[in-house]
Order: structure tokens, then sequence, then C-alpha cells
């Protein structure tokens, strides 16, 4: 049976948009803006979330639409961020978020995003050939 999985990110500034981009052409799936609105995730079998980080956190609406979805039962989620530090805090919020509405969290990316100087220039090619390597291990989750 097909997976029908669907990409929603928050990006202030257009790294995360590129990751989230990268994703959803390998999974051939839709990708919602959280910031023009949020998505009906019924009937999706892989949820897979992504943001930027900002001040350890995803984006505000970002974090709103996690907590508005409804209850999944048996649901799959995956989560992915950019930031300017390694281990970004905003994982483990997006995937507890998750898991709190009944998702099981099967596996997360992140890479460095340019902030002011640093990681000029990511994500770069290598960063979006991670995340589609990531995206195209999600089909055997
Ligand atoms: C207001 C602000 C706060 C940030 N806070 C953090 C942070 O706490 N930790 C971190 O690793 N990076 C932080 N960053 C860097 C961003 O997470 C990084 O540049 C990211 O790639 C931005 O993604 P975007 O272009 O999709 O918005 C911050 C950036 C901004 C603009």
């Amino acid at each position: 049976m097909l997976m029908k999985c669907l990409v929603v990110y928050y990006s202030r500034g257009g790294k995360t948009a590129k990751v989230a981009g990268a994703i959803a052409g390998e999974l051939g799936c839709e990708v919602c803006d959280i910031s023009k609105g949020a998505p009906d995730v019924s009937g999706v079998d892989l949820l897979v979330v992504g943001s930027g980080t900002y001040g350890g956190n995803p984006g505000p609406s970002l974090s709103e639409f996690l907590q508005s979805i409804p209850e999944s039962v048996g649901g799959k989620a995956a989560v992915f961020a950019t930031s300017a530090g390694p281990k970004p805090k905003s994982l483990p919020k997006m995937s507890s978020a998750l898991e709190k509405k009944g998702y099981k969290v099967v596996s997360s990316f992140d890479c460095r995003g340019q902030f002011l100087v640093v990681n000029r220039g990511h994500p770069d090619e290598k960063d979006l050939e991670n995340a589609r390597a990531f995206a195209r291990d999600l089909k055997n989750k």
C-alpha cells in the first residue's frame, strides 16, 4: 500500500524551507509552509515536521500546530531542524509534542543553517543530499 506522507515546516529565513523541499521531493509528497495555514493531517500515514531553531525552540506557529492536531492512533512521524549549532533543542521539543498526540517518532534529522556569518552557505548541497537520504530511509520505517 502506498504511504501518504506530508511535510510541514516553519522557516523564518528560508533555510529550513530548502530542507523541507528536498525531503518532500524525495518522498514525492506535498509540502506545507505552516505560516500560510495549518494543513489537514487526517489520513496522513507519515507526518514529517521541521523548523529552524529560535532560542532553542521551533517556530511558534509550528508549536501551535502540533498542539492543535487531533490525537493519532498508530500514526508515524519524523522531525527535522536547522540550527546554528549542533544538537538543536527544537528537535526533541517537536518529537515530544508529536508523542503527546500519539505519534510514533521514527526518525530525526538536523543540519546547520546559516546564522549571520556562521555556517555560511548552509544548508549546502551536501546537507540537502543528507536530507534526501533521511527521506529515502523513512520509506522503510
Ligand atoms: C532569532 C533567532 C534565534 C536563533 N536561536 C538559535 C538557537 O537557539 N540555537 C541554534 O542552534 N540556532 C539558533 N538560531 C539559528 C537558526 O536556527 C538557523 O539559522 C536556522 O537555519 C534558521 O532557519 P530558517 O532560515 O528556516 O529560519 C537562531 C536564529 C534566529 C534568527
